[in-house]
């Protein structure tokens, strides 16, 4: 028989709410009939502590710093892999034979160019717009151009939808940068890996021949690998409820970025290398920082620190840092703000207030870094983060229309405005 726990209701009704388990053993109230069957609603602001789905994509441990893609660690294929090849295992479930590998990157490769009549949109957008505005703007425009592919129901029309979205984004997002410097576009080109096209189009420019830094490539390659998938984060939520509505594909990514935009989420990376500049603005006075942060009086706080579910070391932190040792090597200037960072990293990592409330570096406290190194101005990291996401959210909206139990995401709320009143009229208010 299932397991179940009892629960006692105010009115004396004894329930029985059976107990989900995954695959590694964590386990969950099943609370789907408490309304109906008790009048009664769970209450959980920001979903702290609620499952919206169960999903077989990514599985992380908070306490223990475990993040794995489809079960394999995430160490392991930051090192071994290709991007395309982890889209590839998020998407479809499993890592590629070398033929669906070569299938797959063709097919991408096929897809890279933009409408030229997508492209006239950058004319319209100011220059200094921000490329998330931009990258979210333009995602949503594709329901305009591929109106042969919304029906999330035809797995032909998602296959080619999702296609389009991953080979299309480098070169969206790409534009969105040579348009805020004003420098002509650079088109994809097809024989380049999927890391150094888009380094090609974000750097090149058509007066002066343009190397490709292979490791630069392999940099990049790893910082996408890291940001592919996240299980049920905000932005990956939206995804999923925008989808749940039988929205398609590109107007659910759209949502997507958005919501990744957002300084607590995707756009810590850029507010962090912010945060970093300031401080080494500031005589690098990182105690002082720290108090701030410390300080319930004072709303700042130390981007590219603490995390919803870890509360241990962010196994994502760890790669990068490592990894950034060997970009900063390729330097001729250190780059002052890296040992600004592992000056806040001990600092706040030795004060009982971080201990306590297990606050460690993020995924987005090095990154920027890296980016930095490799040239990506501030305002592309949270684009570089969506490049990366784009595999898992595709992930999310597939498994979650596969599911023979999917529903229209609707929270329910409990209300704590005015019982009712009379209307007043205008010249009695
Ligand atoms: N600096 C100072 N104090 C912090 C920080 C921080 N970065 N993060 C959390 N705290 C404190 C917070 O004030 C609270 O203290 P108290 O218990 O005394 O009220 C306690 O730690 C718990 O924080 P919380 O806000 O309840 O935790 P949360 O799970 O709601 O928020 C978070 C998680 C990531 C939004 C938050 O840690 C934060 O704002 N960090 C800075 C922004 C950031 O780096 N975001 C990137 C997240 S990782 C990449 C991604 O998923 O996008």
């Amino acid at each position: 028989m299932a397991e179940v726990a009892k629960l006692k209701t105010p009115d004396g009704k004894e329930l029985d709410l059976p107990i989900v388990e995954g695959t590694e053993r964590e386990r969950a109230l099943d609370i789907s009939k408490l309304r109906s069957s008790a009048d009664l609603i769970t209450l959980d602001e920001g979903y702290v502590n609620t499952g919206s789905c169960t999903s077989a994509i990514t599985f992380l441990d908070g306490e223990k710093g475990i993040l794995r893609y489809r079960g394999y660690p995430i160490e392991q294929l930051a090192q071994q892999c290709h991007f395309m090849e982890v889209c590839y295992l998020l998407i479809y479930g499993e890592l590629p034979t070398h033929e669906q590998f070569e299938n797959f990157s063709r097919t991408l490769r096929r897809h890279t160019l933009l409408h030229e009549d997508m492209r006239l949109f950058y004319d319209g957008f100011p220059r200094d717009a921000h490329p998330m505005a931009i990258l979210g703007s333009v995602v949503g425009a594709m329901s305009t151009f591929y109106q042969d592919s919304l029906d999330p129901h035809d797995p032909d029309q998602v296959d080619i939808s999702i296609v389009r979205l991953l080979a299309k984004l480098p070169t969206i997002a790409a534009f969105a940068y040579k348009k805020s410097v004003g420098q002509p576009y650079v088109y994809p080109s097809n024989d380049l890996s999927y890391c150094a096209n888009f380094l090609r189009m974000m750097f090149a420019v058509p007066s002066e021949p343009y190397e490709v830094d292979p490791d630069f490539v392999s940099a990049l390659n790893l910082l996408l690998i890291v940001h592919a998938d996240h299980e049920q984060n905000c932005s990956t939520s939206t995804v999923r409820m925008v989808g749940s509505s039988l929205a398609n594909l590109f107007a659910s990514i759209s949502a997507g970025i958005s919501a990744l935009w957002g300084p607590l989420h995707g756009g810590a990376n850029e507010a962090c290398v912010q945060m970093l500049e300031q401080i080494r603005r500031d005589g690098s006075n990182v105690k002082k920082y720290v108090d701030m942060a410390k300080d319930k009086h004072n709303n700042f706080r130390l981007m590219g620190f603490g995390h919803r579910v870890y509360k241990n070391f962010d196994p994502r932190a760890k790669i990068i840092k490592a990894a950034c040792d060997k970009v900063l090597a390729k330097q001729k200037v250190r780059d002052p703000i890296f040992d600004v960072a592992v000056e806040l990293e001990r600092v706040a990592l030795s004060d009982p207030y971080f201990i306590e409330r297990k606050l460690y570096p993020n995924v987005d406290f090095y990154s920027g870094v890296i980016y930095r190194a490799i040239g990506i101005p501030l305002q592309m990291f949270t684009v570089l983060f969506a490049i990366g996401r784009l595999p898992g959210w595709i992930a999310h909206w597939v498994e979650m229309h596969a599911s023979p139990t999917t529903k229209i995401c609707r929270p329910r709320q409990i209300y704590i405005g005015p019982t009712e009143r009379p209307f007043l009229p205008m010249d009695k208010r």
